[in-house]
């Protein structure tokens, strides 16, 4: 196991197993292309009016249509369905797309607030998709944290020692 898995399971209780447990299953299939959006557009509806202006300052030059479209072109290409994200922006490559953001750790559970209280909203999810699907988002939002916050401490000391 790597580390940083061995890290991510410390801090969150969930074996790589259980947080890539989403690929066990299609859920493209199961859910369509309309949950989807549903779970996206609810979801980022609670980023861009959080009440908490520091999070929702992170998305403050985005606009909020895009930001949609992109997290549901990768969550259906991630969970089982046409690679809509990569046909149409190329490689997913999640940490170098966050490197210009706050991705400290309070940011990665921010984002996975809202992420739980959007899946709650949305009936069209069962109650074991959700499971598989909030443990793959909790996995990977500390995954990003972990990598691009690793990456921007690496770049402010080069920029230093320069
Ligand atoms: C840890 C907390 C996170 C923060 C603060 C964060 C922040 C952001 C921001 C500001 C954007 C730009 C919005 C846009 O224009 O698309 C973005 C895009 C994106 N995020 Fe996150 N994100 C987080 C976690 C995640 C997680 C857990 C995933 C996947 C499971 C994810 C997947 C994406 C994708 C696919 C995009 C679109 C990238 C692009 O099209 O260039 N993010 N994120």
């Amino acid at each position: 196991m790597r580390d940083i898995d061995d890290l991510i399971e410390k801090k969150t209780g969930l074996s790589i197993e259980e947080a890539m447990s989403i690929d066990k299953t299609n859920l493209y299939k199961k859910l369509g292309e309309e949950t989807f959006w549903k779970l996206s557009t609810i979801f980022y509806t609670k980023v861009f009016n959080d009440e908490e202006l520091w999070f929702r300052n992170i998305f403050k030059n985005r606009s909020m249509e895009d930001a949609i479209q992109n997290q549901v072109e990768f969550f259906i290409q991630r969970m089982g369905g046409p690679a809509y994200f990569s046909h149409r922006k190329g490689h997913p490559a999640l940490i170098a797309r966050h490197m210009d953001f706050n991705m400290k750790e309070k940011a990665a559970e921010r984002w996975l607030y809202h992420m739980k209280e959007a899946l709650s909203e949305v009936s069209a999810i069962d109650e074991d998709s959700k499971k598989r699907m909030m443990n793959y988002f909790t996995h990977t939002a500390y995954f990003l944290s972990i990598g691009v916050t690793g990456q921007q401490e690496a770049r402010r000391n080069e920029s230093g020692t320069s």
